[in-house]
């Protein structure tokens, strides 16, 4: 079994790191975690995570997952390439915005490369994974590795600034959603923490129609109102201030930033 390296144990590092434990698919002895300020892991040290430096990572692990901020990346890469090339090693990518060809021009080509983009419900299982790689045996060793962690999905890498802003800032955009409806529930009668639970499992349970079904959302949405009802009012209105519109219109701002990133 592989070792797993970390460099760059931040929020989407650490939750890659604890779904890898959580979904029992490796011992935490096996994950090697780095960041800056590796005081800030004494929890995770503490849970039986390695935590070290870069050059200790590479020369551990088979699977170099980088994580740290975009504009960060080519110092780090530059740090480790000379280790990058021995052994089997394949280098791992969740920085956005960072393309494979800018990740194989750094380490002078002598690694394997696979792009994932991963979102923050990957630490219980229930990440969205689009990966993308030319190297077929890497990207099958990559997804075998993180399968387990959520849904995968092999995307070409053009569409990685795009399922960015869907996946991983997406777990944003529902969050507001779901805080919304909460906010709606306290004022028609229920306590915060209960209209927090029952706007956050209803979110599930929407969510488990579409998977489970394979319908159009608006085929289940078809089945929740009737006629005159309170359903399609409350819809209706919510469409008369802007609901789809602000979302696409979200979506699309968002994307239209992602190339500021670096
Ligand atoms: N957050 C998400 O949901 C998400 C999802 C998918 C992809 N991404 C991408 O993943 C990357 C990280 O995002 P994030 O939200 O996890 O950011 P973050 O919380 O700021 O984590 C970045 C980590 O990199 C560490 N770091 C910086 N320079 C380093 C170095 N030379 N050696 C080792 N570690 C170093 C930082 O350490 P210190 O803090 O100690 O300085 C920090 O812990 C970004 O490129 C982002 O676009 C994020």
């Amino acid at each position: 079994m592989n070792k797993v390296g970390i460099i760059g144990a931040g929020n989407i590092g650490c939750a890659i790191a604890k779904g890898l434990v959580n979904c029992k698919k490796m011992d935490a002895s096996r994950i090697y975690l780095s960041r800056k300020k590796n005081n800030l892991l004494e929890d995770h040290k503490k849970r039986g995570f390695v935590v070290t430096d870069n050059t200790t990572i590479v020369k551990a692990c088979d699977i170099i997952l980088l994580a740290v901020l975009p504009h960060q990346a080519r110092e780090v890469v530059d740090d480790i390439k000379a280790l990058l090339g021995t052994g089997n090693k394949v280098l791992v990518s969740v920085v956005s915005a960072v393309t494979i060809q800018e990740l194989q021009e750094w380490s002078g080509g002598v690694v394997p490369v696979v792009r994932v983009m991963p979102n923050t419900a990957v630490e219980f299982g229930a990440g969205m994974i689009c990966i993308a790689g030319a190297h077929e045996a890497s990207v099958d060793q990559v997804r075998s590795l993180i399968e387990s962690l959520g849904q995968t999905m092999i995307i070409n890498e053009q569409l990685m600034p795009a399922a960015t802003i869907l996946g991983a800032t997406g777990i944003a955009f529902f969050m507001r959603f779901i805080r919304a409806v909460s906010q709606g529930g306290i004022q028609i009668g229920f306590h915060a923490d209960e209209a927090g639970q029952i706007a956050a499992q209803t979110a599930r349970g929407a969510a488990e129609l579409l998977m489970q079904s394979d319908h159009h959302p608006e085929t289940q949405i078809d089945r929740v109102t009737t006629p005159m009802g309170c359903t399609i009012s409350g819809l209706n209105e919510m469409e008369h201030f802007g609901l789809s519109s602000a979302v696409i219109k979200g979506i699309v701002k968002s994307f239209s930033g992602i190339s500021d990133l670096k």
